[in-house]
């Protein structure tokens, strides 16, 4: 098992919590019926509870067509325009209810409901610039957005048209955008001059530029870069606009006002969006979803694991750059006509209570974040909470494992006990959450995510791909027995890699059409208790979770090897406190290169120019040498050993075992 999975935190089955009567009553899931409907012997057609949410132009005349594993199709045959969904389908009744609300980050900017008439005008003026452009339907189109409102505007112009978006998280570097423009193919960026971001407004028109850059040295050509202005009246960036290329969207929008433009048909298996994610090597994957089951997969969960109904007021802070974002900001719950909110800053910003006074204003009643976010705001502001008159009926946590203890602070005091907390698990890969409890159903365990949601059958296998029965109390891969319809479809370009990272391990049969022979790997090392809840103990592969977000070692250690002096480099994950994760570098020099504070610079330098500032490593370490194996692989799981002050087992069977020692002594007296 690797590293992450080594140094996660043990800790004692806990007790359960009940859900409080007053959520029962009003909740979507509250028959136990439901669970019946999604027995395995009910799948797929289960499934169709989800997908009669949506609407749709033609009827799907196949649930679930396995011809070409593991190429799922969902709903083959069906036909349905996923903005047609989000937005024209809920004019009739609720032309005037807010699908937005914007909170600016400097508390004195007024928060900016968008009604769903307002989203409409906005997505069909922005799909007639696209048009006009020249991007079709099948196309790429890459935005580089922070948490503004013409973030979703423009996710759903392009799905409007067929177009394929590509959001990148707005705190990557222009290079690491630029890798993912050339590795999509698309021709036109979408960004911003710049952002609130703690305090400081952040350029982000710089970006682009660097990010054009880049993709132009990888062979990719961006002809237009759209350029929305956060303020209409003044320009935020340094960066020059370029003749040709650049176009402050702002100013061509006028001509667009009243246009419409027809949401365009599109097959159920036509790709939505991609998502690009770190994995096992330097290459990110740009996970691909698809438009009916993706969509009808966040409709459904959205609605029975976030209880979403159409009179509450949803928050979740997550950003939209990331998965989550998708699914459970935009997607999911404006599906379902939904208000959600949307909010520009960091949640500690400029105080720990800040979401407390966005909750308290705008009424929000379900609030959905991070572990990280939750233990920051529990270390700044314990108290904090009880200042506050809001009321949550139901809380979220995702992205990483939550310590009981911070669950219990998040249930008690942020939730005022008032609260369900659901726990959900999943990945970029998976569209929507595979592990959380359906909050008036199942009894919430501190710690612990809970069972496989509605219609997945979690099974946990050990190396050799025998069963890990639940209760033994040994850990192993947690894998999906079957399909579903959020999962992705393929690697974008990559179909081999598709096959072979998620399926290649477990699967019993490559000419099987049968989807009991494709167990879906999902990289996480978990512990099932014998109720069925998953305890999940972090990633199997080479990826390191900081604050909930993945980064590949492949990647850092990339950019830190362009540093000229560094000869090998490994990056390695650090308990935190507060972040769950730090990354720790290791970097040996080429011969001849001395040691210093520059060279440690530059490496922190190079991440941040290459991926961004939140993969910046918490600290670097310059060894004379890395511990290897015979065979010259960098053994990280005995550095992270070493950085964790944790055992570092039996290294006598290594290359150079003197080392560890050496870089022991180093790191520990400097620690
Ligand atoms: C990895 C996926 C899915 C949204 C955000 C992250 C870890 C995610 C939980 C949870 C324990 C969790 C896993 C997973 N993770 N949610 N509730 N409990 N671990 O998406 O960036 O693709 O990361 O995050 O290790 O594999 P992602």
């Amino acid at each position: 098992m690797s590293t992450e999975s080594q140094i996660a935190v043990h800790w004692r089955e806990e007790e359960y919590y009940q859900p409080p009567a007053a959520f029962i009553g009003q909740a979507n899931a509250a028959d136990p019926a439901l669970l019946e409907q999604f027995r395995e012997e009910n799948f797929p057609d289960c499934f169709r509870a989800y997908a009669d949410l949506l609407t749709w132009d033609t009827y799907w005349h196949t649930t679930l067509d396995t011809s070409d594993p593991p190429f799922w199709k969902w709903f083959a045959g069906g036909r349905l325009n996923a903005c047609f969904n989000c937005v024209d389908r809920h004019l009739a009744a609720n032309r005037d209810k807010a699908a937005f609300i914007w909170v600016p980050e400097p508390e004195d900017e007024p928060t900016r409901p968008l009604t769903y008439q307002e989203l409409y005008a906005q997505v069909n003026e922005v799909a007639a610039l696209l048009h006009d452009v020249g991007v079709q339907a099948g196309d790429r189109v890459t935005l580089h957005l922070p948490m503004v409102p013409e973030l979703p505007v423009c996710m759903l112009a392009c799905a409007r048209l067929g177009i394929v978006h590509s959001q990148v998280f707005g705190g990557f570097s222009g290079t690491a955008c630029g890798d993912r423009i050339a590795d999509s193919g698309s021709r036109i960026l979408i960004t911003m001059d710049g952002y609130h971001r703690a305090g400081k407004i952040s350029d982000h028109k710089t970006k682009a530029d660097e990010a054009v850059e880049a993709a132009a040295k990888l062979g990719q050509q961006v002809d237009k870069v759209l350029v929305w202005r956060r303020y209409p009246d003044r320009y935020l960036s340094d960066s020059t606009m370029v003749e040709g290329r650049d176009i402050f969207v702002d100013d061509l929008l006028p001509r667009y006002r009243g246009h419409r433009v027809e949401p365009r048909s599109m097959p159920a298996e036509a790709p939505l969006f991609l998502m690009y994610s770190s994995g096992t090597t330097g290459r990110p994957k740009g996970c691909q979803h698809s438009t009916g089951g993706y969509l009808a997969y966040v409709a459904g969960t959205s609605k029975y694991y976030q209880d979403i109904h159409p009179t509450d007021t949803y928050w979740c802070a997550a950003d939209i750059g990331w998965i989550t974002g998708h699914s459970y900001i935009v997607y999911g719950p404006l599906a379902l006509g939904a208000t959600s909110v949307l909010y520009e800053g960091v949640p500690t910003y400029p105080d720990a209570g800040r979401c407390w006074r966005i909750a308290e204003r705008l009424g929000v009643n379900i609030f959905h974040t991070a572990p990280t976010t939750i233990r920051m705001l529990r270390k700044l502001g314990p108290d904090e909470p009880a200042r506050y008159a809001y009321h949550f009926k139901h809380m979220t946590t995702v992205g990483e494992p939550i310590e009981p203890e911070v669950w219990r602070w998040y249930h008690d005091v942020v939730g005022k006990g008032e609260a369900v907390v659901v726990d959900t698990w999943w990945m970029t890969e998976t569209g929507g959450f595979l592990g959380a409890t359906l909050p008036a159903l199942q009894p919430m365990k501190p710690g612990s995510c809970g069972p496989g949601v509605l219609g997945i059958y979690p099974v946990i296998y050990d190396d050799e791909g025998n069963t890990v029965d639940p209760g033994s109390g040994r850990a192993g891969n947690v894998c999906i027995r079957n399909p579903w319809p959020g999962v992705l479809q393929t690697i974008w370009g990559q179909p081999d890699r598709f096959k072979q990272l998620y399926y290649g391990r477990y699967c019993r049969d490559e000419k099987s059409t049968d989807w009991h022979d494709w167990p879906f790997l999902c990289g996480d090392g978990a512990v099932q208790a014998a109720d069925g809840y998953l305890r999940i103990l972090g990633r199997i592969d080479d990826v390191i979770n900081v604050a909930g977000h993945r980064l590949g070692t492949k990647e850092l250690e990339s950019a830190a090897l362009t540093v000229p002096e560094v000869a090998e480099a490994a990056a390695v994950p650090v308990v935190d406190e507060l972040r769950g994760r730090v990354v720790e570098m290791y970097v040996a020099l080429n011969p001849g290169e001395e040691p210093s504070e520059e060279i440690e610079n530059k490496v922190t330098h190079a991440i941040d120019q290459q991926i961004g500032k939140i993969a910046r490593p918490h600290a670097v370490w310059i060894v004379p040498d890395m511990p290897k194996t015979r065979s010259g692989k960098i053994m990280r799981r005995v550095i992270a050993a070493v950085s964790n002050f944790a055992d570092v087992g039996d290294v006598t069977t290594l290359a150079n075992p003197e080392i560890v020692e050496d870089i022991r002594h180093h790191v520990q007296s400097s620690k």
